[in-house]
Order: structure tokens, then C-alpha cells, then sequence
């Protein structure tokens, strides 16, 4: 796959709540393939972009889509956290974007063992330059600590069940392919396609990636340290992919919206969290279960 046939979620709502009219600056947190932010580049000629990604593969795609804006854009290979400390002046900024999660592009590149749907190394990294692989985890993490990952990250019911499966498979051979795992899943979780129902393993893959990426890590602390450092009028948008995640993004903006001392950071601009409509999820099965939230500096 290349980025060419990649669909931005929720691409209109993004470019109304980020308000892209305005001149100055725009962050793209987790830039993919730049399916938003070649939109917001093409929609206004007087805006800057800066995007950031862990994964050196989507930011080369992103870079080569880019390409005909190349004097408005800005690309770093880092994980977004590092914005806050960025050396730059943070008054322009007028929006930030935070599109949560795995892109099309990492699920449907087999090497990269994101997906049950292919088969594939235990990987699942998005930054190639981290230590810890799915692989690691399944192979060397306790009963107890698989058990938690998966009831903490999967919300899986078996997650006792399977984490007792795992190791007894792994004294027998080492658990190395995403199919590998997938069977034992299935076997455990007595899986019977059922129209409506989630395959099992789309939890058990959701937890390791989570845990590979650490990808709760810090969500709170960043969107806290990055809604005091943009000027007023100044926007985040944060699309997420479960539950885990809204529930943080939720939560840290409801925080910051409350007054202290008289004084609150931010307004919030969605009461309920805008979700993608059904033609836009017949039309890209994975919007399904994109959450959007915005939330502007006061
Ligand atoms: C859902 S995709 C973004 C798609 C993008 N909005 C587009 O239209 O092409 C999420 C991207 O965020 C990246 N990512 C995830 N966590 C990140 C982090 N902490 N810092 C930087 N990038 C991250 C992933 O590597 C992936 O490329």
C-alpha cells in the first residue's frame, strides 16, 4: 500500500473545528500519510505546517504528498510529546491535530504485524527505532503481567484464559507470528464469526500495540502542557480510536475547562464527541469508531 489510497477520517469536520481560515501556523501530531494535512495546506495558501510522526515510513509518504507545498511544511521524525519543548514561537499557532492510533497504511504492511487479517512478524512498532516488540511481550511478559494487559488495554474477558494459553504455548515454541497468536485466540476465546461482533483478537492486537508504543503514556500530561502554551483562539482537535483513549482525552479537557482560581484554560466545543456518518463509514470501514473532540484556549 502507498498513501495514495488512504481516506482522512472525519476530514470535513477536522478542517471546520481547526477554523483553517486563519493565517499562521497548524499542527499536525500524527501526520500518517498527510491525508488532513494536505487539505489544510491546499484549502489556505497563508498556512504553515508542522507534523510529526514516529514512523519514519508514513512521514517519507507524507513528505513525498507534500511535496508541492514543501516551502509551508515542516516535518519531524518524533513523537508528538516533544512538541511542548519544541524552540519555536508558540503564538502563531492557531490549531493542533491529534489523529490517535495505527494508520490503513502500518495495518496493511504485513511486515509490520499490526493485523490479525495478515500474516506477519509479532512487531507492531511504529517508531523502528524502539526496543520493545510485540514478540518481547508475548514471549517473555509473566501470566500476570499478560493477564493485565490484556483486561487493562483489550477489556478482554479472557484475558486470564489467554494469558495462561500463551505461556503454555510458548514453553512447547516460541509465539512469533501474528497467526501464530491469532489461532490461539481463537481456540481461547471459542470465536464464531457473528455479524456485528468484533473478532476477539482485534482487542488482544489493540492492547500489545498499545503496550509496544506506550501509547497512553503521558496523553494527559501533553495535552495539558500544549493548552498552556498556544495563544487564545488557539485549537486542538483529537480524534481517537477507543474507548481508553476517549476517556482520557475527555476527561483532561473537561479538567481544563473547569475554572481554577477564576481562571480556565480552555472552552470545550464539542458537548458530545462528533462521530463519522454512515455514508463515511461505508466508505471507510475504519472511521467506524473515530471519536472527535475540540476544545479552543480561552
Ligand atoms: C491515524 S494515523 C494518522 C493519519 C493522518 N491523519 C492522515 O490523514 O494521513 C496515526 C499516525 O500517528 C502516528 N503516531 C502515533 N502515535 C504517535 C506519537 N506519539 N507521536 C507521533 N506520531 C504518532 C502513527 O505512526 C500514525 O502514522
Amino acid at each position: 500500500m502507498n498513501g495514495n489510497n488512504h481516506i482522512p477520517v472525519l476530514l470535513e469536520e477536522v478542517l471546520d473545528f481547526l477554523d483553517i481560515k486563519r493565517e499562521g501556523i497548524y499542527i499536525d501530531c500524527t501526520i500518517g500519510l498527510g491525508g488532513h494535512a494536505l487539505e489544510i495546506l491546499k484549502r489556505n495558501p497563508n498556512v504553515t505546517l508542522i507534523g510529526f510522526d514516529i514512523d519514519e515510513k508514513s512521514l517519507l509518504e507524507a513528505k513525498k504528498k507534500l511535496q508541492p507545498y514543501e516551502n509551508r511544511v515542516e516535518l519531524y521524525h518524533s513523537d508528538f510529546r516533544y512538541l511542548p519543548d519544541l524552540k519555536m514561537d508558540f503564538s502563531h499557532i492557531r490549531g493542533i491535530l491529534l489523529d490517535l492510533g495505527v494508520s490503513s497504511f502500518q495495518l496493511d504492511s504485513p511486515e509490520r504485524g499490526f493485523s490479525f487479517n495478515h500474516e506477519g512478524p509479532l512487531d507492531m512498532r511504529m517508531d523502528l527505532r524502539n526496543k520493545i516488540t510485540a514478540l518481547k511481550i508475548i514471549n517473555k511478559y509473566s501470566e500476570h503481567k499478560l493477564a493485565d494487559l490484556f483486561r487493562e488495554y483489550g477489556e478482554l474477558r479472557q484475558s486470564k484464559r489467554l494469558a495462561r494459553e500463551i505461556i503454555s504455548h510458548r514453553r512447547a515454541k516460541k509465539i512469533e507470528t501474528t497467526t501464530q497468536l491469532l489461532h490461539i485466540v481463537e481456540k481461547i476465546c471459542r470465536w464464531r464469526p457473528q455479524k456485528g461482533k468484533t473478532h476477539p483478537a482485534a482487542k488482544v492486537f489493540q492492547a500489545l500495540r498499545i503496550e509496544v508504543n506506550q501509547e497512553l503514556r503521558s496523553l494527559s500530561g501533553f495535552l495539558e502542557r500544549i493548552s498552556q502554551k498556544i495563544p487564545k483562539k488557539g485549537r486542538i482537535i483529537a480524534i481517537s480510536f477507543h474507548s481508553l483513549e476517549d476517556r482520557i482525552i475527555k476527561h483532561t479537557f473537561r479538567q481544563l475547562a473547569v475554572s481554577e482560581n477564576s481562571h480556565s484554560f480552555l472552552k470545550i466545543l464539542t458537548k458530545k464527541p462528533i462521530i463519522p456518518s454512515e455514508e463515511e463509514v461505508a466508505s471507510n470501514f475504519r472511521a467506524r469508531s473515530a471519536k472527535l473532540r475540540a476544545v479552543e484556549r480561552v
